[in-house]
């Protein structure tokens, strides 16, 4: 069968078109069409028959029912058999939109259509070529997502096309659909009503006109073993890429951390706006993190796009399940086959470098106050010489007993002037002082972990001291040379000779650039925060 695309650019110009649908339509065919959430495949709901072809053209389960689209809130008398101030409430806020109400059916609405169930699904579709479409036609359309079974719903005509062509008579074309994912699916026959499925019209809204209203637990699990689905197309495999997809817990940096630790996991990633420079796959992006509708506008395209790219395994993103995050989890979740991953607690530290100026102690506490636990290393060093401490004694048998102060305190200074400038005594402040700093390190780090906190490990000499086996991930900060010596130079009054030295002594950015997993960057003409902010939250 040739299956003809028609371009509804200008709805006032292309009256032939629709009208073309229509005639298709009334003669028991099966016709694409727009709608403000996904293409449906729409054939005439009183007509078993056609609607029958709907079942076949998508390879879709008998049991499970069509959404009958209608184009005046009047025309749910003419399906269902009982119509509630609720669903009138529901349609006067939500209509014309991305909602469905379920209400008891009418004898003339086909088993095929309600897949023998007592009830009939209803909306009324924002896209003004379905509603033109459904005018034209003069009855009422059962539709269901123009995609062939279980694969992701169609967002633009040519997704349409890629599934349905030579399977149906005509697709119209409407441009890109508004919300991306299909419509909140809400039930009246249950007291309180409960969301089957979330959508654009998020569970708050529906509450502000109903009431209570529940939330079916499919919307974010799997349906239980052997429990009777609420909403028949919940229980299938659904919306899912040809590529094996999982879901990585946590933000970019758990992301991160995940790949780093299970290489070969993925061959491609699917993210946030601004997260593909981090990753290092092929990166499909959906939507901007803090931005659900986005994310829902994008999903199903994305999920198509990361099948172009061939990837057979691919991790996505947690996105969050808020509002209408809800519903692009509930989405995402199933095409993912509920696959969840997360971290190992103790994978979840992460190791900060960057040579002094760069900005480590403004990160650290940019982390610390989003929850991070920050171990810093040059604490822990100070620590582990207290008077009293093994480790003070054993420095003293080793560069005398007067490298203290009169109270018992270290003097740091004398200190340095007697182990440093010779290498093997330096060796020996190493030998003494590192083991206790590094198990310190590390057994507060592991805790802090097993609490389930993010820690950072703020360490000047991370790679040198081996602290980086110890991460999930390493950070460096970077700023340029002039940058940093201006700020130290303004913040501690050194010279430029002291700077010298101190930069001498640290990790060189030769060996950070190597080593570290990922860089941020921080000279003023950057954006710090706006990078963190990708990167951890
Ligand atoms: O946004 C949408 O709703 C799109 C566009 C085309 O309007 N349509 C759509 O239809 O998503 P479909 O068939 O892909 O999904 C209909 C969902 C299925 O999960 C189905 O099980 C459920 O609605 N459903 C339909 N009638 C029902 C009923 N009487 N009781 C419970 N669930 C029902
Ligand atoms: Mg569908």
């Amino acid at each position: 069968m040739e299956t003809k695309l028609y371009k509804i650019d200008d709805l006032t110009k292309r009256t032939n078109e629709i009208e073309a649908a229509a005639a298709l339509l009334r003669a028991g065919q099966v016709v694409a069409f727009p709608t403000e959430t996904v293409y449906g495949l729409a054939a005439n709901a009183l007509d078993g028959a056609a609607v029958r072809k709907i079942f076949e053209a998508k390879g879709r389960p008998q049991d499970n029912p069509l959404i009958v689209h209608i184009a005046s809130p009047d025309e749910m008398e003419t399906v269902a058999s009982s119509v509630p101030d609720s669903a009138r409430a529901l349609a006067a806020a939500f209509w014309p939109g991305p909602l469905t109400i379920i209400l008891p059916k009418k004898d003339c609405v086909p088993d095929t259509v309600s897949a023998g169930l007592s009830t009939v699904a209803i909306r009324l579709p924002a896209h003004p070529v379905a509603q033109a479409v459904i005018r034209a036609a003069g009855v009422p359309l059962a539709a269901p997502s123009a995609n062939i079974s279980g694969f992701p719903s169609p967002t633009t005509a040519r997704d349409v096309m890629d599934d349905m062509a030579g399977r149906i008579p005509a697709v119209l074309d409407g441009g890109a659909c508004r919300y991306g994912i299909e419509s909140t699916v809400i039930t009246l026959v249950t007291d309180p009503p409960r969301i089957l499925r979330p959508g654009a019209v998020t569970p708050a809204q529906l509450e502000r006109v109903l009431g209570k209203v529940e939330v079916d637990e499919t919307a974010l699990q799997p349906l239980e073993a052997g429990k009777q689905a609420q909403s028949p197309g919940m229980k299938y495999k659904h919306y899912a890429p040809r590529a094996e997809l999982s879901i990585v817990r946590g933000s970019l940096a758990h992301f991160l951390i995940y790949l780093k630790t299970h290489p070969g996991a993925a061959d491609a990633a699917l993210c946030f706006e601004g997260e593909t420079p981090y990753i290092p796959l092929k990166s499909v992006t959906f939507g901007k993190k803090d931005d659900p509708l986005s994310q829902a506008q994008r999903l199903f395209d994305a999920l198509r796009e990361l099948d172009r790219t061939g990837a057979k395994k691919a991790l996505a993103r947690m996105p969050d399940a808020e509002g209408v995050g809800l519903g692009v989890c509930n989405r995402l979740f199933r095409a993912a086959g509920f696959r969840i991953v997360s971290n190992e607690k103790k994978d979840a530290i992460i190791g900060v470098c960057g040579g002094s100026g760069a900005g480590k102690s403004r990160l650290c506490a940019l982390l610390a106050d989003i929850g991070a636990e920050v171990i810093d290393a040059d604490a822990v060093a100070r620590e582990v010489t207290l008077p009293g401490s093994p480790v003070l004694s054993a420095l003293q048998a080793a560069f005398g007993a007067d490298i203290l102060f009169p109270d018992g305190s270290l003097d740091r200074k004398t200190l340095a002037s007697r182990a440093f400038g010779d290498p093997a005594r330096t060796a020996k402040l190493t030998a003494i002082t590192h083991p206790e700093i590094l198990r310190r390190i590390e057994s507060r780090a592991l805790a802090a972990a097993e609490n389930g906190q993010t820690v950072i490990i703020d360490a000047p000499l991370l790679f040198s001291s081996g602290l980086d086996r110890l991460c999930g991930l390493t950070v460096r900060l970077f700023a340029s040379e002039d940058v940093r010596r201006a700020r130290l130079k303004e913040r501690e009054g050194l010279t430029d000779e002291e700077i010298s030295r101190r930069f001498l002594s640290q990790e060189t950015e030769n060996l950070l650039a190597k080593k570290a997993d990922l860089v941020i960057c921080n000279d003023p003409s950057d954006d710090m925060q706006a990078q963190i902010k990708t990167i951890f939250f």
